[in-house]
């Protein structure tokens, strides 16, 4: 099938455990932090040796990291890209090493899609459709317009695009919902509050909020009450990743609804790495698990939530 690949190269296959050197975009988020936490234990798990790097936010640094594993001569690498932007380079040499990449979580620019093997992650648009669709029906019945401000992801990353799309393209179906203005939280709690204080010195009447994922939502959360505002109810929020702290939020009101977009994809990755020299086929892309919740699937899923 031509969304499969051969396993890679089996002359290459390494005698000992495969060692795949594995650079994560920060520890920005709950998300990123239970991410990391699902790749280092996956990893042990399938007896892995991973060579773990964290760019801390900084794309310059993480496309040293990559660099620095072809150095290294690891068998494979894997990243979740702080940026889309500035693989090319890094990417052929990489290809020229005969070292395959595999994509996490997020995408790259890059036309070139022989530059990478498989990529797992998310449909980030998907999620912002359903975002969207919620506040549709929440405010189904209302006159409208409904001013909605959102609270956007670190620029130039794949979900922060890709959420926006979505949540834009499905409103735009809606005569309802308003996106008024926006404004980066870089993915941080502390983004996310200081991003809704200045939304509120901005804009009079918001009547939603679409934080890209729970950190930010749970910012803006503080910054309304500081501001006297009930948020959850006055303004609605809605937000993307379904943390346990995301959905305690839900459950206390203070959260509209949650998307969710799973970081536990340690184990898919280890699967495409282990089947990349045993033979195996690996898809060009593999998808990971999503669900959505409100107050009442929140408190179903909240004792086994991990994270
Ligand atoms: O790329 C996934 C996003 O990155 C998560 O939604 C966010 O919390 C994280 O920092």
């Amino acid at each position: 099938a031509k969304d499969e690949v051969e396993g890679f190269d089996l002359d290459n296959a390494p005698r000992g455990p495969i060692v795949l050197g594995f650079s994560q975009a920060g520890a920005e988020s709950g998300w990123r932090v239970a991410n990391t936490e699902s790749i280092k234990k996956s990893a042990e798990r399938n007896r892995i040796t991973l060579n773990f790097k964290n760019a801390d936010g900084k794309p310059e640094q993480q496309i040293a990291d990559v660099h620095a594993f072809i150095d290294a001569k690891v068998n494979v690498i894997s990243f979740a890209p702080v940026v889309e932007s500035g693989w090319g380079e890094v990417l052929r040499r990489a290809r020229d090493a005969r070292i395959p990449v595999v994509l996490t979580d997020r995408l790259i620019d890059e036309k070139d899609t022989s530059l990478w093997t498989s990529s797992i992650g998310a449909e980030f648009a998907s999620e912002g459709n359903l975002a969207a669709l919620y506040l549709a029906n929440a405010f189904s019945g209302t006159a409208g317009p409904v001013n909605v401000v959102e609270i956007l992801g670190t620029t130039g990353s794949t979900p922060t695009k890709q959420r926006a799309e979505g949540f834009a393209a499905t409103a735009s179906k809606t005569s309802l919902l308003k996106v008024i203005d926006e404004e980066t939280g870089n993915w941080s709690r502390d983004g996310g509050e200081d991003a809704m204080r200045k939304l509120l010195k901005r804009n009079k009447k918001i009547d939603a909020v679409f934080a890209q994922n729970d950190d930010m939502g749970l910012g803006a959360v503080t910054a309304l009450e500081a501001a006297n505002r009930k948020p959850g109810s006055d303004p609605k929020i809605v937000t993307v990743d379904a943390t346990r702290d995301g959905l305690e939020a839900l459950l206390a009101g203070k959260l509209s609804y949650v998307v969710e977009c799973s970081p536990e994809i340690g184990e898919q990755l280890m699967t495409v790495v282990v089947d990349l020299f045993h033979g195996g086929r690996v898809k060009k892309r593999i998808e990971s698990e999503k669900a959505v919740f409100d107050a009442e699937s929140a408190a179903e899923a909240l004792p086994d939530r991990k994270y």
